[in-house]
Order: C-alpha cells, then sequence, then structure tokens
C-alpha cells in the first residue's frame, strides 16, 4: 500500500506570523492517516522547525554544490543541516522562471539524495505540447534525463509530481481521466525501468488547481496518491479539507 501524501507549497508567500499562524493550523487539523509535508519559503523554514511541529518540511530550491561561492544560494547541507526532510526539484516555475534544465535538475536529485533528503520531482508539459498531443513523450524524457540514471535502492527513495503546466496556479485542473493517463504512463515507466515492486512502492502526486472541489475524484484514481498543492495550500482549512480528501 502506497503512502498517502498532501504536500502544501507556499511557493514566495506569507510572512513570518502568517506562516507561523498556517503551520499551527495545519498542525492542529491533520490527519494520521495522511502524511502532510509543507514546503515554505527557506527563510522561514528554520523559524517552523523551532516551533516544534509535527508536520515535516521541505524546501523549495537549493543549490546542489556543498558550499562555496554562489551568492545567494542555500546549499544541500545547509537544508540538511537545519532539520528539513523534503526537497522540491524540478518544480516548472523554477524551470521557465530560472532556467533550469534537466542536467541541472538530475545534479540536484544526485545532491539530496547524497545527503539523505527526500526529492519530491516535479514533471509536466506544457499547453502546447498538451496540445500537440505529446505530453507523454515530454513527460518521459524529463524522468529519464533527470531520474531514470538513479539505481532502484535510490529511486525508491523518491516522490514524483505530476503537475501539468496549464494547470498551475490557472484554476484549470487535469481532470481524472487525464490525471490517471499520465500517473499509470509515469508508473508503466518505472516498471520497465526497474521493476513493477519499485512502480508500485513510488508516490506519484498530482499539482495544478487542486482544491477541495476537484480533490477527491483526482484522488480516487488508482495511480494518484496524492496532491501538491499551490494557491489551496495557503488557506488552513481549504489544505486540511484536500487532505481529507482520499
Ligand atoms: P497550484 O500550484 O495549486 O496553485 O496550481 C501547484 C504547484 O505549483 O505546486
Amino acid at each position: 500500500m502506497r503512502r498517502k501524501i498532501v504536500a502544501a507549497n507556499w511557493k514566495m508567500n506569507l510572512n513570518q506570523t502568517q506562516a507561523l499562524e498556517l503551520y499551527s493550523a495545519i498542525g492542529l487539523g491533520k490527519n494520521d492517516d495522511v502524511q502532510l509535508i509543507v514546503f515554505p519559503v527557506a527563510l522561514h523554514a528554520q523559524m517552523l522547525i523551532a516551533q516544534g511541529g509535527s508536520i515535516p518540511l521541505g524546501i523549495q530550491n537549493f543549490y546542489f554544490e556543498s558550499k562555496g561561492a554562489f551568492t545567494g544560494e542555500i546549499s544541500v547541507i545547509q537544508v540538511k543541516d537545519i532539520g528539513v526532510q523534503y526537497v522540491l526539484i524540478g518544480h516548472s516555475e523554477r524551470r521557465s522562471i530560472f532556467g533550469e534544465s534537466n542536467e541541472m535538475i538530475k545534479k540536484k536529485v544526485d545532491a539530496a539524495l547524497e545527503f539523505g533528503l527526500t526529492p519530491l520531482f516535479c514533471c509536466g508539459e506544457p499547453l502546447g505540447v498538451r496540445e500537440s498531443g505529446k505530453e507523454l513523450t515530454f513527460v518521459r524524457e524529463q524522468l529519464e534525463q533527470s531520474l531514470f540514471h538513479l539505481d532502484k535502492r535510490a529511486i525508491e527513495k523518491c516522490i514524483i509530481a505530476y503537475e501539468p503546466v496549464w494547470a498551475i496556479g490557472t484554476g484549470r485542473t487535469a481532470d481524472s481521466r487525464q490525471a490517471e493517463e499520465m500517473h499509470a504512463s509515469i508508473r508503466s515507466w518505472i516498471s520497465e525501468r526497474y521493476n513493477t515492486e519499485v512502480a508500485e512502492k513510488i508516490p506519484i502526486l498530482y499539482g495544478g488547481s487542486c482544491n477541495p472541489s476537484n480533490a477527491g475524484e483526482l484522488f480516487a484514481c488508482p495511480n494518484v496518491d496524492g496532491g501538491l498543492i499551490g494557491g489551496a495550500s495557503l488557506d488552513a482549512a481549504s489544505f486540511l479539507a484536500i487532505a481529507g480528501s482520499f
């Protein structure tokens, strides 16, 4: 039985007080059947850890080198050092706004695993690719170039999130048929590259305008193991309602 996971990607939102309040409110309402993870801005992560909450934290971004002259960056060792457990890697905003390539994302995956952090690896196609019917080829290539170099033991530690770029922050969600088709395909590629046992273990989350009204239908899909939630995670009641939608 795969883990059910609902992760909050707070992106570049909230001040310290708001982050603390939201983190506490989510902690009070959590349900032990679902693994929650919160990805705050890096600046707030330490403060949330110091608060001693029970929800594990992740970082939205880091650099793959362990130290050195990389002004403005946070190293994988520094992330590990403050007690963070998860790292978001390959988010479409990092790819499109900050120019992260499949090659750089691969290095981040390797660095995270080397230092014992769990990668939440994001993949997903832009609108033009979906409209030309090439979404499966596009996502498969993202996985092959940045994730499928791992050996069995390493890939089993990863979580994957499928986030169609055209659904992120747009209010437009993939319907359950589109989500299930992609999730089942991802699982079959993992099975081909590794084996069925590995494929059955890896949680594959859906992200992209997931909210309390559509989460139930998406999470009912056999290959959707939870969600990576942006906008709707900034409100405790919405986020907890999504987490309660299995
Ligand atoms: P959204 O963002 O829920 O606001 O669409 C999801 C994400 O980018 O992870």
